[in-house]
């Protein structure tokens, strides 16, 4: 399968009915009230990837789909796997973009025997590499560099492993030199951070002490990165302004 490149599509942008002037007040409004609902009934824990378990909102799902479409990167590193569904999406994606020439590589603290075994006899599963460690620790960054991944092009990095706030800073700081200009970083689980009054699963995160507060953090000594504020559109995300794209080196 070969995809003309990303100009060719944008040609039919034209051509699509879109609303230019949003009532993005009631659309936010009608988001957090959603996301709040959502969150607390664990909404997030309820679907699959060819199979797989994903722990992530679909509408972000659709946003990393443009994203990945778009930026066609060679490699895509993501802390937190849990049951790997979110990997074999990314791998799913890339497999019809490039055919066997990409690699996923995934960093999970906690890698139980039986995801590992389901994984591994999914036929997405050949590209992707899952580091057992903690993400952020000086050994783990060594073995990503050891699988000598290729990070010329457009990489992608999604953190998703503690979201305590130092760890995500840590994080922050560590996978931001694997991505170029024009590459990401997405933080996921913003949501912990914005929204008023929900219940969080992990009580050793809390408002002001979760993602988005390292986001802010990061960005105010590191000006190589902003917020892609695109990746909001619809509102319903659970890494609400948490798209950080690379500007300069
Ligand atoms: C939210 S889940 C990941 C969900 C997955 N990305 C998905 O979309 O399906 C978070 C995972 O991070 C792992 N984790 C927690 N602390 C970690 C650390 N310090 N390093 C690596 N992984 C960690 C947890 O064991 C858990 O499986």
């Amino acid at each position: 399968m070969k995809f003309e490149d990303v100009a060719f599509y944008d040609q039919i942008l034209k051509y699509v009915k879109r609303k230019e002037k949003k009532d993005f007040e009631s659309l936010s409004k009608a988001a957090k009230e959603w996301l709040r609902i959502s969150y607390e009934n664990k909404i997030y824990y309820d679907w699959t990837w060819l199979g797989i378990p994903i722990i992530q909102t679909p509408s972000d799902m659709m946003i990393i789909q443009e994203l990945i479409f778009r930026l066609r990167p060679k490699t895509l590193i993501e802390t937190g796997v849990a049951h790997g569904g979110s990997l074999i999406f990314y791998s799913s994606i890339l497999n019809l973009i490039h055919g066997s020439e990409y690699s996923v590589i995934g960093i999970e603290i906690d890698f139980r025997l039986h995801n590992q075994r389901i994984l591994e006899k999914h036929p997405l599963y050949k590209n992707v590499h899952v580091i057992k460690g903690d993400s952020t620790s000086i050994t783990t960054i060594q073995k990503i560099k050891d699988l000598q991944p290729d990070l010329s092009g457009n990489v992608i990095v999604v953190l998703d492993s503690y979201h305590g706030k130092d760890h995500v800073l840590k994080e922050l700081e560590l996978y931001s030199d694997f991505v170029n200009v024009g590459g990401y970083i997405l933080v996921c689980d913003t949501v912990m951070d914005i929204l008023e009054g929900i219940e969080l699963t992990d009580k050793t995160v809390s408002r002001y002490n979760g993602p988005k507060s390292a986001i802010d953090e990061f960005l105010e000594k590191d000006t190589r990165f902003v917020i892609d504020e695109n990746c909001n559109k619809l509102f319903i995300s659970h890494a609400y302004n948490g798209f950080l794209k690379k500007i300069r080196d």
